[in-house]
């Protein structure tokens, strides 16, 4: 004990970096658990600003090493790439260790996502493209490969048989597309793993050792709960387990080693993909909301859908997570706004509902209840006092922390670490050591 999971509330993008890059700083270790670089994280410190996809935010702070567990999909091109990138600009990755049991995105992943979109049509789930579905897929059927597998090159060889002959039949029969290079496939295999050898550590071990010392250990989620494959608005979902779940299966840690469990919602809803949106705007607001806070994907680049908070989308996030503390972000965003709409519960085939349905087409029927509240003219941006928000605003934070059921403990008014007002520390501060 203890370990502080951070999960997206929404539907990914709600800050998470930020936030993690800020607990970070009482932490000993920051771990991913799931997805892969569909993800996107931006942090901005002293150093820059920086998009992290599978590195995880804690990398900024030297006394914090950085783990990817088993439960994530890992690109090693990719991972290579930031890596170098981030050594560039004068971050010490030297700290960053990824699991010999992590499944490897591999190039023919990446192709099938594409093509798998492509057949899809007018169905298509908005995939980011990178391969995440099908590594995931293969995961579970059981013909994954593995971080491990890159070190073995027997192995190596052996698995790679068995899988081009089913991914073969599969690209050039069903997709006409050309089959895979096995010669060159194995020969890039193996050069990534020469070069990813001295980061492969059991993970498991160093997290189980680090939680039984006491170690703080922040579980960086990715994406976000309303993506989840179980508990999202399936089938527009990722394939992974982006509930506080998933730290569980994707680290091996038990549950009850996790002490807190932050929730972090934006100030209102983005969505990026398919699938149902009750709130969504496509309207002035949404498109001011939109360019002021450049809502668009760090990892694709698309515009992200805008849309007013989900009051019932909220408090369902909150159910099937437990947060033990909510963090809300971007509230900066909606200064000057003259009124602000919180949906409060949905209308569904004319009746009001206050449970998140399950069905796809259900969902798309139901329309949001809104309230309306008067927005503030002071800034918000920037404060680091809850004394310094506007009442207006204060009543904002306080409606959504009744719609949520969980305390908002922290409050981001920028995207720069010190634009954040902690309400009640979410990792408390060492005591010193006592002397005798
Ligand atoms: P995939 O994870 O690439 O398979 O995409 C499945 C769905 O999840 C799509 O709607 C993506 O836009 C969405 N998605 C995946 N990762 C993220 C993320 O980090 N932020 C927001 N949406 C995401």
């Amino acid at each position: 004990m203890p370990a502080y999971g951070v999960i997206g509330a929404q539907w990914g993008d709600e800050g998470k970096g930020k936030v993690v890059d800020y607990l970070a700083e009482r932490a000993d270790m920051v771990v991913r658990f799931s997805g892969g670089n569909n993800a996107g994280h931006t942090v901005i410190n002293a150093k820059g600003e920086f998009k992290l996809h599978l590195v995880p935010s804690g990398v900024f702070w030297p006394q914090s090493m950085s783990l990817i567990g088993p439960g994530v999909v890992l690109d090693p091109g990719l991972l290579l790439h930031e890596i170098e990138e981030l050594e560039a600009q004068g971050v010490d990755t030297s700290r960053l260790f990824i699991s010999d049991r992590a499944h490897v995105v591999m190039p023919y992943h990446v192709q099938l996502d594409q093509l798998e979109e492509r057949a899809r049509g007018s169905a298509a789930i908005g995939t980011t493209g990178r391969g995440i579905g099908p590594t995931y897929m293969d995961k579970v059927a059981r013909v994954g490969i593995r971080v491990s597998d890159l070190l073995e090159e027997g192995y190596l060889a052996k698995r790679l048989d068995v899988v081009a002959k089913q991914k073969n039949a599969l690209l050039t029969k069903v997709y006409g597309a050309e089959p895979i290079d096995t010669g060159k496939l194995y020969a890039q295999m193996l050069e990534y793993g020469i070069r990813l050898r001295r980061y492969v550590v059991s993970t498991e071990t160093i997290i189980g050792e680090a939680l039984a010392k006491d170690a703080r250990v922040v579980l960086e989620g990715a994406q976000g709960a309303l993506l989840d494959v179980d508990h999202g608005t399936y089938p527009y979902v990722t394939s992974s387990s982006s509930t506080i779940g998933g730290a569980c299966t994707g680290l091996g840690i038990a549950p009850w080693q996790i002490k807190s469990i932050v929730g972090v919602y934006k100030a209102y809803s983005t969505r990026v993909g398919a699938g149902p949106m009750t709130t969504e705007l496509n309207d002035e607001v949404a498109h001011t909301i939109r360019e002021r806070a450049w809502e668009y994907g760090t990892t694709t680049g698309r515009p992200r859908r805008v849309g007013w908070f989900d009051g019932v989308a909220a408090r369902y996030s909150a159910m099937i997570n437990g947060y033990t503390s909510a963090v809300l972000t971007r509230l900066d965003v909606l200064d000057g706004l003259p009124s602000i709409k919180v949906c409060v519960a949905y209308k569904l085939d004319g009746k009001r509902v206050n449970q998140f349905p399950s069905n796809p087409d259900a969902m798309e029927r139901c329309k949001p209840i809104l309230e309306e509240m008067p927005g503030w003219t002071r800034p918000t941006a920037g404060a680091t006092k809850i004394k310094q928000l506007p009442a207006e605003a204060l009543n904002y934070v306080r409606k959504l922390e009744s719609l949520i059921g969980a305390p908002i403990d922290l409050i981001s008014t920028g995207p720069r670490r010190e634009e954040s007002i902690a309400v009640r520390p979410i990792i408390r501060p060492r005591r010193p050591a006592k002397s005798d």
